[in-house]
């Protein structure tokens, strides 16, 4: 009887083991960690550290000059595969927004600190309105144009109600040059920068 109990009772440990090696070998197949880490106003990121799944991390650089105030934000956490590699720009008279998403593979791969591609300052023939109005959802009505440069080959004018990385809701109203992932991702990037209410926004 005593016997019987003790092989049984190996047998159990072994399973428990055996399923212990299988568990943690599907584990490192299907998840790993990353930094995760949110700044809305500094490049400094407190990382912690999260489990994500796929075998991918990601890093979020912005930067927003708002007219009144200019913010530098960073994210870090699991990657947003529809996210990689997207790369921001504009300039909407003085209105400034750049971001750009890094994805890195492997465990705990996302270690950069806040940077942004260089900027490419060439003009690139395109000329857009350029404007600025705050506190207001009419059209701003300009007759400035300005030459557009680097990846900024279209024109943007947008009109919305956000949250600013502060928590300070603003209305703008803006025109000015963009490039492509800002029209194609919007706000989808943006890391403390929350749209209300959209008026209108052509790109
Ligand atoms: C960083 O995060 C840790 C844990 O959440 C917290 O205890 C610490 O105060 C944070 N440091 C800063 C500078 O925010
Ligand atoms: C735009 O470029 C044109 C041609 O290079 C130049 O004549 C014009 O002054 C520029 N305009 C601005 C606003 O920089
Ligand atoms: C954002 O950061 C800047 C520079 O560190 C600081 O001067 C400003 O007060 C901060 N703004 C907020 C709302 O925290
Ligand atoms: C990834 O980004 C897309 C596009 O912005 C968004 O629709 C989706 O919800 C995001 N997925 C996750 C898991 O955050």
């Amino acid at each position: 009887m005593r016997i019987r109990e003790d092989a049984q009772s190996s047998t159990m440990k072994n399973l428990v083991a055996l399923l212990c090696l299988v568990s943690a070998h599907i584990g490192s197949v299907f998840s790993h960690n990353c930094y995760s880490c949110l700044s809305k106003n500094s490049t400094n990121c407190n990382e912690t550290q999260t489990e994500c799944i796929g075998d991918r991390c990601m890093t979020v650089c912005q930067y927003f000059y708002n007219g009144k105030k200019l913010y530098k934000s960073i994210y870090k956490g699991c990657a947003n595969e529809t996210l990689c590699g997207a790369e921001g720009s504009d300039l909407m008279e003085i209105v400034k927004f750049r971001f750009y998403v890094k994805c890195c593979n492997g465990d705990l791969c996302n270690t950069d600190r806040y940077q942004l591609p260089k900027e490419d300052p060439t003009l690139n023939g395109k000329t857009c309105p350029s404007a600025f109005c705050k506190d207001t959802l009419e059209e701003c009505k300009t007759e400035k144009e300005i030459n557009c440069t680097g990846s900024m080959d279209r024109c943007y004018d947008y009109r919305g109600k956000v949250i600013n990385p502060d928590e300070t809701v603003e209305k703008y109203s803006l025109k000015g040059c963009s490039n492509s992932d800002t029209c194609k991702y919007n706000f989808d990037c943006a890391i403390g920068i929350v749209e209300l209410h959209r008026e209108s926004l052509i790109c």
